[in-house]
């Protein structure tokens, strides 16, 4: 039996390069080596997008669609989803007794979140959202993930779930796997407009299903070296995004020469990257029909329940709640 990797994506929108590099890639390497769960976390995204359910609703299946595009292979990558596991709801509340409010609320993660989302949560945030780490501990834990694959942002859930896990086996005896993070290299992608963070709401960002043409004028829209005006400026690439995306499909060395010494234009050179991100996801284009996605779905939740039933036994067993079993 191949160790199991868990891992899992908020459907809120289609993917884009940011989840490609941050983690998909990752996942398609490590499916042959090991047993991979890939969730479909519409639990999570609600915690959110409370407000408009359609919306996470049509996402499950892009993201399905743009997973299986970039390479997850549904005859050995379980692809899954979360709501349809009852099972995850059941062990976060179980899990929510040994979780102080206080860690939650200083998660630098659930912090930062929350900055963004003032618009949905102004001064009081739910206790959902501010639970959705006792959540994600519960996904991982549920499927006896040995190893997470997270990029930076998502360390802090790890380290929670271990907490969890220990604190866990430790009252009630060894029951779940503590799981280690496994952290995907490569700084976290920033938007194209120099922004911190691609983000699916944040408007910044290329999705694997965009067309060449929408790709193209994304990128000639991305924020260069504001001190490079014209082409013959030399450029400050270490500052600029189109130069930071260049790194991600190319040896940028040349690029980067030319960028300094003033014989590159930005106009150019966003073309040239325009060019490169086409070529890269022209064989992401497959089309899946709904009816195939849906099916694929439910047939890796169906798997993954079997999982997640045997670990709540154990748990409830664990926990002194194993009342039918003694029955
Ligand atoms: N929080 C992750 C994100 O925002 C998604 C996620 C949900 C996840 N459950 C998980 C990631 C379990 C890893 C493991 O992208």
């Amino acid at each position: 039996m191949k160790p199991r990797v868990l891992t899992g994506v908020r459907p809120t929108g289609a993917l884009h390069l940011g989840h490609f590099f941050g983690m998909l890639e990752q996942t398609v390497l490590l499916q042959s080596e090991f047993d991979v769960f890939l969730m479909v976390a519409d639990v999570q995204a609600l915690t959110d997008n409370f407000f408009q359910p359609e919306r996470v609703r049509e996402s499950v299946l892009a993201v399905a669609r743009d997973a299986l595009r970039c390479g997850v292979d549904p005859s050995v990558t379980t692809l899954f989803i979360q709501s349809l596991i009852p099972e995850i709801a059941e062990l976060t509340v179980f899990l929510g007794n040994l979780v102080s409010v206080a860690r939650l609320e200083s998660n630098p993660t659930v912090k930062s979140e929350l900055a963004l989302k003032r618009g949905v949560f102004g001064d009081s945030v739910s206790f959902g959202f501010l639970g959705y780490p006792v959540s994600q501990a519960a996904d991982i834990t549920v499927f006896d993930a040995v190893c997470v694959p997270v990029g930076e942002d998502q360390l802090p859930m790890l380290e929670l779930t271990r907490d969890v896990v220990r604190k866990f086996n430790r009252l009630y005896g060894v029951t779940l796997v503590e799981p280690q993070a496994r952290l995907v290299s490569g700084a976290r992608l920033r938007g194209l407009d120099g922004l911190e963070k691609m983000g699916k709401s944040l408007g910044n960002a290329i999705f694997l299903s965009d067309s060449s043409d929408v790709v193209g004028s994304k990128v000639l829209g991305a924020v260069t070296d504001p001190l490079k005006l014209r082409l013959k400026d030399v450029g400050h690439p270490e500052v600029c995004t189109v130069f930071a995306y260049h790194q991600l499909f190319v040896d940028a060395q040349g690029i980067e020469a030319e960028c300094r010494s003033g014989s590159r234009g930005c106009v150019a050179c966003k073309k040239e990257l325009a060019g490169t991100i086409n070529h890269f996801l022209e064989p992401m284009q497959t089309e899946y029909s709904d009816a195939y996605l849906l099916q694929v779905l439910l047939e890796g939740t169906k798997k993954a329940r079997v999982v997640a039933r045997e670990t709540l036994a154990r748990v409830k067993r664990a926990m002194k709640l194993d009342y039918v079993e003694a029955a």
